[in-house]
């Protein structure tokens, strides 16, 4: 091992773990000489109510084709519910702890069944049917899941879309992927404050005449509008209809759900995900990346409306008949050792989060720890972004008390589960690299140039062959899926990562490449942020690039030209802020506004993205070639008025 801080795994790992490193270096080395046969056994983790005989079709050239099992059919729900019933109905599946930490339950694998088959029915009962789009825009709460698996269940595909967004940001991914029923709850609860979730759905849907049906879980008992014909209470549907509802057959390649990401350009793209193939590695990759054994109790901090919460609240760990909490409330709420109060509270085993909430828990000191006892952990996980060192060392020894190994996982929207990532009873870890790829990944490294590079090395981050979670399709273009992934490096599933490579094998991810940042470990689009802003009145232009963020990673720094005659207030600056809140969401919401009377561009009118990027980082000195600037006095100004931090 080359020089950076190792640790070992831990020997209680290595004893229990369901893979050593030598058998590591086995399953991965069968997994590429034979990559349909690894994955052809990999697949019959699930129930095929007809099993397939095809395991692998691949083309990452021309239109670009990806089917996995794809002549089997399967139903996602019955195996998160229905095939545990015979040993686990009495089993909790679902653990919830309220964002008030007074409440919490328990939910039987039995009782989801229930749960599920009312939902599946209400959603009958509304006219959806197999194919039909159904958006979910919901709190952490357990009818999130029922919802998500009543649309597996009778084969309607769910954008869930998480709470919060604005209702603009609702509306447009509403109207993309045509969805006529939404599911949501009068209000969330976060952090002691209200979430009003019904309200940003009824301003939303002032732009969706479509929408047919709105079903309203009651969470809070707030004052909501009903309108009539249109929204409905779900526990009074719930009343109405029977809690069995037969699992539709469902192809693997059918779709299982979209969820919306944000990519260099555009509008968020709705990527899709299908069923068999996404399950299998969902499946997967929770039983060996988190050790899953019998009886563990584990927990994933992230919310349901991103991937995480998708593949690793729901359905990896219920596939795999796991007991799995769900979470409605936030780290620091009511004080700094919530998340370390729940886990001695539930037992929790498996501890998985994000790098910025460690880097806020981590700003409190370790008093709000040991208030706790911590005894019940045994692995602790990573994800979102890259862990700085110090964040991953703190997260090892005042979480885990040296005793539980880390994984710190690398992964995507698009690739529906881990990818990348240390396996707790094989790897020696490092702290800040994902280590290595798991079994059926094969991770490359190229220049710009697209050349593969060997060994130890630094570039952008290929994956050079399929896996079945990958993502298919952008929901309604192909073409930009095409594009998006495939074109930059032919042959090759471009992941918009850079990356390097030591000596010892290990991958370190750098971050994004593209113009994509990754605020708290959420992903987002420059140009949606600037094209929020130049929606004000009062903008004529705006850039945005990321910047060092302590606790977020990245932040969010805007330079904004203003239309001729406004006059750049504190007011203005924080209007804008404001505004983009209400445009996108708060996660957009920019953490620095510089006034820019002009924007560094080319002669052909490009802005230099990377000179803003320079000046955001406080690398001012060292701006490269500004020759090619229209007007480089530009760039002066821009640096004699730069954000304090
Ligand atoms: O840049 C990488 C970063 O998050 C991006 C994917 O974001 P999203 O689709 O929102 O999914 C997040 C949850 C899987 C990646 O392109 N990223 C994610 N995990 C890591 C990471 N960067 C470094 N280390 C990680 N463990």
């Amino acid at each position: 091992m080359s020089d950076q801080q190792v640790f070992d795994v831990p020997a209680s790992s290595a004893a229990r773990a369901l893979v050593n490193a030598a058998q590591y270096d086995a399953m991965y080395k069968k997994s590429v000489e034979d990559n349909a046969g690894f994955w052809g056994e990999q697949g019959r983790r699930v129930d095929w109510i007809k099993p397939y005989t095809q395991v692998k079709d691949v083309d990452y050239t021309g239109a670009v084709r990806i089917r996995w099992y794809h002549d089997g059919t399967l139903n996602v729900a019955a195996n998160c519910i229905d095939r545990h019933l015979a040993k686990r109905a009495k089993q909790t599946a679902i653990i919830w702890e309220g964002d008030d930490p007074s409440e919490s339950k328990h939910i039987t694998y039995g009782e989801l069944a229930e749960h599920v088959g009312r939902m599946s029915n209400v959603l009958k009962a509304k006219g959806v049917k197999k194919g039909d789009r159904v958006t979910i825009y919901m709190p952490m709460i357990p009818e999130a899941a029922y919802a998500m698996l009543a649309c597996a269940r009778i084969g309607a595909v769910h954008s869930v879309v998480f709470g919060g967004f604005s209702p603009d940001s609702l509306a447009g991914r509403i109207v993309d992927c045509d969805s006529r029923v939404v599911i949501t709850a009068d209000e969330g609860l976060r952090g002691g404050k209200k979430v009003p979730l019904k309200a940003n759905v009824d301003a939303a849907l002032k732009q969706c005449p479509d929408v047919s049906a709105c079903i309203v879980v009651k969470r809070t008992g707030g004052n909501v509008e009903m309108k009539s014909g249109r929204d409905v209470w779900y526990h009074e549907e719930a009343a109405k209809v029977s809690p069995d509802c037969p699992a539709e057959a469902m192809n693997a390649e059918d779709p299982l759900f979209i969820l919306y990401t944000s990519g260099s350009t555009g509008k968020p793209k709705g990527v899709l995900h299908t069923s068999g193939g996404y399950l299998v590695y969902a499946s997967f990759t929770h039983q060996y990346v988190f050790d899953y054994h019998e009886g563990d109790i584990y927990w994933c901090t992230a919310d349901v409306g991103w991937v995480t919460g998708h593949s690793y609240i729901v359905y990896g760990p219920l596939a795999n008949g796991a007991t799995t909490l769900m979470f409605e409330g936030v780290p620091n709420y009511p004080d700094s050792s919530r998340f370390w109060q729940v886990c001695d509270k539930h037992k929790v085993n498996i501890f998985y989060t994000a790098p910025t909430a460690i880097r806020a828990l981590m700003r409190e000191g370790e008093a709000p720890v040991q208030k706790c006892k911590l005894d019940s952990l045994r692995l602790l996980g990573s994800v979102g972004e890259p862990i700085n060192p110090e964040a991953w060392l703190w997260y090892h020894r005042v979480i885990g008390k040296n005793r539980c190994p880390i994984v710190d996982t690398w992964w995507q929207t698009e690739t529906g589960g881990i990818l990348i990532s240390p396996l707790p009873g094989a790897t020696k870890t490092k702290p800040g690299s994902a280590t290595k790829p798991l079994p059926g990944v094969m991770p490359q490294i190229v220049d710009a140039n697209g050349n593969v590079l060997e060994g130890a090395c630094e570039g952008n981050l290929c994956i050079a062959d399929s896996w079945p979670g990958q993502m298919r399709t952008v929901y309604g273009d192909h073409k930009r899926f095409a594009e998006t992934y495939f074109s930059a490096y032919p042959g090759k599933y471009f992941t918009g990562d850079g990356c390097r490579r030591d000596a010892d094998g290990y991958y370190w991810i750098t971050g994004r490449v593209d113009d994509v940042i990754n605020v708290s470990g959420h992903r987002m689009g420059t140009a949606e942020v600037e094209s929020a802003l130049v929606a004000h009145p009062q903008v004529a232009e705006a850039a945005v690039v990321g910047y060092p963020h302590d606790i977020k990673g990245q932040g969010i720094y805007a330079y904004v030209t203003l239309k001729t005659g406004v006059t750049a207030t504190e007011e203005l600056r924080k209007e804008l802020v404001l505004w983009v809140r209400k445009e996108i969401g708060p996660i957009a919401a920019p953490d620095l506004i510089q006034w820019a009377p002009g924007l560094p561009k080319t002669r052909s009118g490009k802005i230099m993205r990377r000179i803003l990027r320079k000046i955001a980082e406080n690398e001012y000195g060292a701006l490269g070639d500004t020759s090619t600037l229209a007007d480089p006095n530009v760039v002066t100004d821009l640096v004699d008025n730069r954000m304090n931090r």
